[in-house]
């Protein structure tokens, strides 16, 4: 594994111990005003790090932008900080990725955007996770929303694994039932695109399948129970296992579709891929009937053919709307969404090859209709 993982209730007020490892004296701890502000695990993360925190950059909302990443990094630049601790969901942790590049190699984030063009390793990065959703503290991928292209790109790098991941329930305890359902979806369609994926292989096909029985089991709990510490702690573990799975095998349209909904509409991640993904699994086993026979073995359903209802059902068990019109979503931003989506690069991993905006045009309008 190429990220360290730290697992324990109460980890995070022992952070300064992972820092020491990596070598590194002074902190920029980067999070959003919600987590900042909501006392208990965060706060004992800040009282652990005691002299070593060189500040705290609470500025990041839905979606890391180019300006938020350089704001950050100056913050950082300035507190002579030689490390990066992202506590957050996937914005947060995107951010931070962001900021650890250009704090290590100056300029601006837009400078740095490419695929595996970094040269050696960046600024060490710490990552607490808040959400059970983007696993994004054990891949090498940034997604970045370009405000003035309305799009999401990507910085794709080996360079930007973290250094450590501290997976701690208690992180989780506050987070609204809502926000549970949604990135927890996101992580279950990580599983689900990682075994679909043309990438796959027998390495993310455990990841996926051990992540899919944990997130089957526990999420409705975690988002029934917000303070059940063994929920939240399964689900952490499900949405990690889930994010080696893809940082292995890609995702796939579903993901592609979702960062166009972001880009144009934006609609949160995770509730993106919680619409689309049963649509786009039927899409998919138009071609081969076959495909989710794995989820249906890791979900312990009787066939393949059983598991798009079964995305459903779990969506509408967590009370998350299931079509693009009940999420707001106007039906003529659907043709800027079908290009936006052939151009993102998650779209290559699809098991069913796709080209052209107009070839998935009824596959969108059933997804904002619902049929
Ligand atoms: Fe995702």
């Amino acid at each position: 594994m190429p990220v360290k993982l730290v697992f324990g209730e109460g980890a995070g007020g022992d952070v300064s111990a992972e820092m020491s490892e990596l070598g590194c004296r002074m902190a920029l701890v980067v999070t959003d005003e919600h987590v900042a502000t909501a006392g208990g695990a965060f706060d004992k993360l800040i009282r652990g790090l005691g002299p070593r925190l060189g500040g705290v950059f609470r500025g990041v909302t839905q979606d890391s932008g180019y300006t938020v990443i350089d704001e950050g990094a100056k913050m950082a630049a300035d507190a002579g900080a030689d490390c990066v601790i992202s506590v957050g969901g996937g914005s947060v942790i995107d951010t931070g990725k962001g900021i650890s590049v250009v704090l290590k190699n100056g300029g601006s984030i837009r400078d740095h955007m490419g695929v595996n063009i970094l040269a050696g390793p960046q600024t060490p990065h710490i990552v607490l996770p808040t959400t059970s959703g983007t696993g994004s503290e054990v891949t090498n991928v940034a997604v970045i929303y370009d405000s003035g292209e309305k799009r999401k790109k990507n910085l794709l790098d080996h360079n930007i694994f973290p250094n450590t991941a501290v997976l701690d329930p208690e992180f989780l305890v506050h987070l609204p039932p809502a926000i549970t359902a949604s990135t927890g979806m996101d992580a279950v369609t990580h599983a689900i695109e990682a075994l679909h994926s043309v990438m796959k292989n027998p390495v993310s096909d455990s990841l996926a399948m051990q992540a899919l029985r944990l997130m089957g089991q526990w999420l409705p709990v975690a988002w029934a129970e917000p303070g059940n510490l063994a929920a939240r702690g399964h689900t952490l573990v499900g949405s990690n296992l889930a994010g080696g799975a893809f940082s292995n095998a890609m995702v796939g349209l579903c993901h592609a579709i979702a960062h166009g909904l972001g880009g144009v509409a934006r609609v949160p991640h995770g509730l993106a891929n919680s619409i689309c993904l049963p649509h786009v699994m039927r899409f998919n086993m138009e071609e081969d009937p076959q495909l989710y026979d794995q989820v249906a073995e890791a979900l312990g359903l009787g066939s393949g053919e059983e598991a798009p209802g079964w995305v459903l059902d779990m969506a509408r068990r967590m009370e998350l709307p299931t079509t693009l019109k009940d999420a707001g979503v106007a039906e003529e931003a659907l043709g800027e969404v079908a290009e936006a989506a052939m151009t993102d690069g998650a779209a290559l991993y699809n098991p069913r090859p796709v080209f052209e905006p107009e070839e998935i045009m009824p596959l969108l309008r059933m997804i904002w209709a619902g049929e």
